[in-house]
């Protein structure tokens, strides 16, 4: 099975936000890559608006509904905005005040738990598919599964920095047993996180694995060779 694609188009909204104008278009990008077979388009509606804003939120999901994958913290205010606009699925991250970008999957202790328990709830009552973004860890993919989510994202930021070949290949192995555990769950398996033309294939061929979620790699080297064809680099890449 070929893994699925899901194109993170934050950095199209972070290049707009640069002379606050509204191009380049984020609907642009989103019709370009599911044309060129992204299976979504993912955004992500930081606490600080810092690059996607409520309103593309809401034109993304009338334009696009089904494809839209929306990455929020699991807050309130966040389950408000899902609800209201209803993207295809949610994938809840966990955010931190001064962060450059997400660090790691959720802490799913008991106490957020009961909260993402609730929000997962509603959202699913809603027709909305859950994502949790998690370490990759036996007993997060467990709690993923307690908690009722539809889809495991597994956090690759740690095995995207690996600093040689061994440490790469420890962090791999990490990642190809929880997505075998979740697959076995009957989680769906998603993973991403700083993942690029160099690491990806790697994780796209782990057993279970079905979606990758990538955003900065390919957004970067579009500035070169254009949306689609880096895409297309990437599609070739992991297949
Ligand atoms: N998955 C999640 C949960 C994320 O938070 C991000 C970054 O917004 C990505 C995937 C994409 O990461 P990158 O832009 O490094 O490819």
């Amino acid at each position: 099975m070929t893994v699925k694609l899901g194109l993170n188009i934050d950095h199209v909204a972070t290049l707009r936000n640069a002379r606050g104008g509204t191009e380049p278009k984020l609907e642009d990008a989103a019709r370009a890559a599911l044309g060129m077979g992204a299976e979504s388009i993912v955004i992500h509606l930081r606490h600080d608006r810092r690059h996607i804003k409520d309103a593309d939120v809401e034109k993304l999901c009338k334009l696009f509904p089904g494809r839209i994958h929306l990455e929020c913290a699991a807050t309130a205010e966040m389950e408000r905005i899902a609800l209201k606009y209803k993207p295809a699925s949610v994938c809840l991250v966990p955010e931190f005040e001064g962060e450059r970008t997400t660090r790691g999957g959720l802490n799913l202790n008991a106490s957020n738990t009961a909260r993402i328990k609730k929000i997962t709830n509603n959202l699913r009552k809603a027709n909305i598919a859950v994502s949790l973004f998690i370490n990759p860890a036996a007993a997060d993919a467990r709690a993923a599964k307690n908690i009722g989510a539809d889809i495991v994202e597994l956090c690759t930021a740690k095995y995207s920095e690996a600093k040689n070949k061994k440490e790469s290949a420890a962090l791999l192995e990490d990642l190809a047993v929880c997505s075998i555990l979740a697959r076995e769950l009957g989680l769906e398996v998603h993973a991403g996180h700083g993942l690029d033309y160099s690491n990806a294939a790697a994780v796209a061929n782990l057993d279970g694995m079905e979606c990758l979620n990538i955003g900065f790699a390919i957004i970067a080297k579009s500035v070169f060779i254009g949306l689609a064809g880096a895409l297309l680099e990437m599609t070739d890449a992991v297949k």
